[in-house]
């Protein structure tokens, strides 16, 4: 019957549809903001009023931290010096982490400033 048949062409062009939507949607997240902030290698911080040594060690951080995830995870549980100090060494533990513990230790006195300091605009 002609309407069933166009019924199902119907479907299958909202099909296709959602499809693409959905592939746009995924694309949006990914590069345009919002939750997902992948491998991104540049925390959104302004580190500009922090002395120069510890925008230093911030460079060191950056780099190291965000090798097998996120920054905003190397953030999420380094909030006390206990909590920095056994996080950074228990990455520097791993098989595949490759810093020193000159690195190790510069990173934890970023996290330990940073902490204390936060950045106004958080991001
Ligand atoms: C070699 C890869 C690697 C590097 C480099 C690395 N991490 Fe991780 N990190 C992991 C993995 C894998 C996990 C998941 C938990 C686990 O396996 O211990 C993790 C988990 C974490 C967690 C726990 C967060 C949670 O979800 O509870 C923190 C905090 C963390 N990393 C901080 C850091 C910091 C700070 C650095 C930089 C010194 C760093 N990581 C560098 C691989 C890495």
């Amino acid at each position: 019957m002609q309407p069933k048949r166009l019924s199902w062409t119907f479907l299958g062009q909202m099909a296709g549809l959602l499809f693409v939507v959905s592939l746009l949607s995924t694309a949006h997240a990914q590069y345009y903001g919002g939750a997902y902030d992948g491998n991104q290698k540049d925390a959104p911080i302004n580190v500009s009023s922090y002395p120069a040594d510890i925008q230093h060690a911030y460079k060191t951080f950056r780099y190291t931290c965000s090798e097998c995830h996120t920054l905003a995870r190397a953030f999420d549980e380094t909030s006390t010096p206990a909590t920095a100090k056994h996080w950074v060494e228990v990455m520097q533990a791993k098989p595949a982490a490759d810093f020193s513990d000159k690195q190790a230790q510069e990173i934890i006195k970023f996290l330990n400033y940073y902490h204390a300091h936060p950045p106004e605009a958080a991001w």
